[in-house]
């Protein structure tokens, strides 16, 4: 989704700016621009459609001004071309804007400024909802307002949620950010008399890692050397920064040819993170430390809903299962963008579990959102960003421990959310008393199993990338699962989809027949995830029928296990798993089969074309 980057000091902003881009590129986009001012008020804005290179190809002299904001535009109100990439100039040219999020009202606000174009023979530049931003400044500022004041009356016009970057020729040492609602995040770098922005931690690390963040409703003005933050009616205030402890080169690729591939392998690790000192043996505890849900309030719920979206709300499945299973408590999921819309019977005592490693995603901030506002139930956040707006929505927060994941797609944040929900499901089950001392002993010792059973899966590699050799040129996958194993069918095609641009579906093998079935023929392979459980011979039944269609059948299931493989076209090994752990030894061949995939296609792996890391539009 839409990046921002900002800088203003002794430094030429303008390569800043790029590179600051660059480390947001892996949040995906359409286009890009700069736009830099000097001490004199002269103002540079460059824009390309297309990827940063083009942009860089274009700039045949980079500025040498000290101010500037930068963009990395995915396209929501006008198709992806120079004229709509960001910055975006008032008609006056004088006021210089970068947004992200959208104006709900753009449309009323363009009828409400056209009399003023209209009057001076002007036109809009771009189909943006944006454009009505600095517009709506510089006609504030026309009519005699401060410009600070010009950006509070046109944040307060806006409606939906935005983050803003401003500059001004008449105020060249200084920058403006604001934010209103959760339209992704904002954040100010303090340097040593220069200043950062950004929308993203990573695109400020190597340069500071002092930040803060804005809140919903600050607008700061940006000098060099002094932040200054006007909220609400409240007096303006110099924020204290806060230290970040990312390490810059955990975002490196190292020897990996793709950031997803590196974060395949980053999983055991990822887990381990996840789980240390909340995975207590002797006397045996879940999340005992640094959680805010008491015991009280957990012997109080009665059910427990789990929301997300894509990889997220696929972990949400497997996390309900472990909930009924483990915790013994009702539990349901459910797609967080219908769910906001609609008017289920919630009350005080349902536990709504968010699931969003980004803690930013828009449908899941209006789920908890619309939860707070109806029926006042507790809420729980799995997220892999500390600070996100998702925490500060919480009332208690299970932070991730995966570190900064780059490649779109995710990969080591679903693993490290499976972790946290198999540990919440023990935390309420043992406060429930469902689970005694030994059971939940049992339990969190096969967690600790998990990493290595990630690691073990991750070994398939090769055979992966022998299968996607066969099967590079099919264009649709069934994928099916039962059962537990049936969300990561769901998430198996989801990341063919997202990476391999191949149609798949995951479903439930059960349901097979009811529909899909007629669709399988000798160019229609099936994935079948059948590791040896209490389904099992439901799972093999349904290879059979596949198998009397023609359809090839790609098998993954327990090493060793000659009676499947001997049934299946090709057969993948992962190690044998306790019944409820299968989605950790399944995940990284499901994972490394689209990846494989999308690389026999020769595709943009880390970047895949109309997606964004962080979905903060609707
Ligand atoms: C898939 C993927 C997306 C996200 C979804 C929710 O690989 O990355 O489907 O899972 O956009 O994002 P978060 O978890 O940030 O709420």
């Amino acid at each position: 989704m839409c990046g921002i980057v900002g800088y203003v000091g002794h430094q030429a902003a303008g390569p800043i700016l790029i590179e600051g881009l660059q480390r947001l590129e892996y949040r995906g986009y359409d286009s890009s621009g700069i736009a830099v001012i000097d001490r004199d008020g002269v103002l540079d804005v460059m824009k390309r459609e297309g990827k940063l290179r083009d942009l860089q190809a274009a700039i045949t002299r980079m500025p040498n001004g000290g101010t500037g904001i930068g963009h990395t535009r995915w396209a929501t109100h006008g198709q992806p071309s120079d004229r709509n990439a960001h910055p975006h100039a008032s008609s006056s040219g004088d006021v210089i804007v970068v947004q992200n999020g959208i104006v709900e009202n753009y449309r009323e606000l363009r009828a409400e400024l056209q009399e003023r174009l209209d009057a001076e023979g002007r036109t809009w530049q771009s189909e943006t909802d944006t454009e009505v931003i600095p517009e709506l400044i510089s006609r504030e500022i026309s009519a005699g307002k401060p410009l600070e004041d010009a950006i509070a009356y046109a944040i307060g016009r806006l409606r939906g949620a935005n983050a803003i970057a401003v500059v001004h020729r008449g105020s060249p040492d200084r920058m403006y950010a604001a934010r209103k609602g959760s339209a992704g995040g904002i954040v100010i770098g303090y340097g040593d008399g220069e200043m950062f922005l950004a929308s993203d931690l990573p695109a400020l690390l190597p340069h500071t890692t002092s930040v803060y963040h804005l809140e919903d409703g600050d607008i700061a003005a940006i000098d060099a050397d002094l932040v200054q933050v006007r909220r609400g009616g409240s007096p303006t205030f110099q924020p204290t920064p806060t230290q970040v402890d990312l390490d810059p080169v955990a975002i490196a690729r190292g020897p990996y040819r793709h950031f997803m591939l590196k974060e395949i392998h980053e999983q055991p690790r990822a887990l381990s993170d996840t789980i240390r000192g909340r995975a207590r043996l002797d006397p045996a505890s879940a999340l005992a430390d640094d959680f805010d849900l008491a015991d009280d309030t957990l012997r109080g719920i009665e059910r427990v809903l789990v929301i997300g979206m894509g990889t997220s709300l696929h972990a949400a499945m497997i996390g309900r299962w472990w909930i009924e299973q483990i915790a013994g408590i009702p539990a349901d999921f459910e797609n967080a963008s219908e769910f906001r819309f609609r008017a289920p019977l919630l009350g005080p005592s349902t536990l709504v579990v968010a699931v969003t490693q980004s803690g930013e995603t828009i449908d899941t901030l209006g789920a908890m959102n619309h939860v707070r506002e109806r029926w006042g139930a507790p809420q729980l956040v799995i997220t892999n960003v500390d600070g996100s707006e998702a925490t500060r929505q919480a009332d208690a927060s299970i932070i991730i421990r995966c570190g900064p994941e780059v490649g779109v797609a995710s990969t080591k944040t679903f693993v490290g959310s499976l972790a946290a929900l198999y540990l919440l499901a023990c935390r309420i089950g043992h406060a429930r008393g469902q689970l005694n001392e030994q059971e939940l002993t049992d339990r969190l010792e096969q967690l600790l199993t998990a990493p290595s059973l990630l690691e073990r899966g991750i070994r398939q590699a090769e055979r992966c990338a022998e299968i996607a050799q066969v099967f590079g040129g099919a264009s649709n996958f069934l994928v099916l699962g039962r059962g537990i194993e049936y969300p990561l069918a769901m998430e198996a095609a989801l990341k063919c989809k997202e990476i391999s641009y191949v149609h798949a579906e995951g479903y439930a093998a059960g349901e097979m027949k009811h529909g899909p079935i007629a669709l399988l023929d000798q160019g229609f392979p099936v994935i079948a995830l059948a590791p040896r459980g209490p389904l099992f011979d439901k799972m093999t039944s349904a290879i059979q029928q596949v198998r009397a269609r023609r359809a090839p059948v790609i098998a993954v299931g327990d090493e060793g296990d000659q009676e499947l493989a001997g049934l299946v076209d090709h057969f993948i090994g992962v190690p044998p798993a306790p019944p409820l752990l299968t989605p950790f030894s399944l995940t990284p061949v499901v994972q490394l089969l689209a990846y494989q995939l999308a690389l026999t296609r020769g595709l943009d792996i880390d970047q895949p074309r109309n997606l964004a890391k962080t979905v903060t539009v609707e």
